[in-house]
């Protein structure tokens, strides 16, 4: 990905002098740092998964992560869109994106055309730590991020900048996660077990994970903080997208206007960023991304969007564990998944 919406021709996507200079020896360290981290078996093609400040994290998104760390420095304007892997973050990007460009691009002219959503909002492990892409004046102010709260870059904390954060219910985001991880490893590596990758998501061995720690995280910050960090649930995006849009819309400060909202703006957005929408267009059908050095087919970042599939994956066994886990880890805190979306 070298772009950064909508105005590329005006946005600087390299560092400053200052950064190029020491990046490519800061990285290296980042790496070594990484490589001398405890390690466990990862789902995925990516080799293992390293620990590090309390989360799990293959070591091509870890060294970005640690070198974002020490060089990202947010403005109070950016947006972070923040998620632990397949919650809907694919999902989330094509809508923020979608509200935030809305004046300069509608449904015949939006980049989410022919771009996967993933390139139109840049993920700071990668795009910034690697190609120097960063919101600047003038250009996107959206950016992401996997990170744990904790663990983010202490500017983003600071500036104030704001939060987006969407989370799902677990057993089907497990479900989810051990459906694009076998597709990750197919024909690269031994397929692994679904009971298999149970054991370790129930351990909190998976991306950024353990997965109810990455949640509870924004969760509480989210509470001491509303009106910087916006936590969403899956649920219900599914449940009603166009509130959810509105609200989206209201939290970033590009609130939709009576005009806007009488003209059917919100809805023209919904029924764009839809799964139906997204995945049959042609961009999904036949694109390509590469992550690390492994190219990925985007069809797979669309498989069902539906709350409840794990019913056709997990045993009654199975499913009563999660949620007892999520009950102990979560439960205290308030946060909660609804009886009918789990
Ligand atoms: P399923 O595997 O349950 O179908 P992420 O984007 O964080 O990787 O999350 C992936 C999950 O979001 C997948 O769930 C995927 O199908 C779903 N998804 C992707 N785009 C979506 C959309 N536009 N609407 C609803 N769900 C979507």
């Amino acid at each position: 990905m070298e772009s950064h919406f909508p105005s590329d021709k005006n946005a600087p996507s390299k560092f400053s002098k200052e950064e190029d200079e020491i990046s490519p020896k800061t990285l290296e360290t980042c790496r070594d740092m990484v490589s001398a981290l405890p390690r466990e078996n990862g789902w995925k093609a990516y080799g293992d998964i390293c620990f590090y400040q309390g989360f799990w994290c293959y070591s091509y998104l870890l060294e970005g992560a640690i070198f974002a760390q020490d060089h990202y420095k947010a403005q109070p304007t950016d947006i972070f869109i923040c998620s632990v892997p397949k919650s809907g973050t694919t999902w989330l990007k094509s809508l923020t994106f979608a509200i935030v460009t809305r004046t300069q691009f509608d449904n015949s002219t939006s980049p989410l055309l022919n771009q996967n959503p993933h390139n139109c909002v840049p993920l700071l492990e990668i795009d910034f730590s690697r190609k120097g892409i960063k919101p600047e004046p003038g250009s996107l102010p959206l950016m992401s991020t996997h990170m744990p709260y904790a663990s983010l870059p202490k500017s983003i904390i600071d500036s104030g900048c704001k939060i987006v954060y969407i989370c799902r219910e677990p057993k089907d985001s497990f479900v989810s996660l051990w459906h694009y991880a076998s597709k990750l490893r197919a024909g690269l590596q031994e397929p692994m077990s679904l009971e298999e990758t149970f054991e370790l998501f129930c351990k909190g061995f998976s991306d950024y994970g353990p997965y109810w720690d990455h949640l509870l995280g924004y969760w509480k910050a989210s509470l001491e903080q509303p009106e910087k960090i916006l936590f969403l649930k899956y649920e219900d995006l599914i449940k009603d997208t166009s509130f959810s849009v509105k609200k989206m819309a209201e939290f970033m400060g590009y609130p939709f206007s009576l005009e806007e909202e009488k003209e059917g703006k919100i809805q023209d957005i919904v029924q764009f960023c839809s799964f139906e929408n997204m995945s049959n267009l042609e961009i999904s059908k036949t694109g390509k991304y590469s992550s690390d050095s492994i190219l990925v087919e985007i069809k797979t970042l669309y498989r069902k969007g539906k709350i409840g599939d794990w019913k056709n994956c997990l045993t009654a066994e199975m499913a009563e564990r999660l949620d007892k886990i999520t009950e102990q880890k979560l439960g205290e805190f308030g946060l909660s998944f609804a009886k009918n979306d789990a």
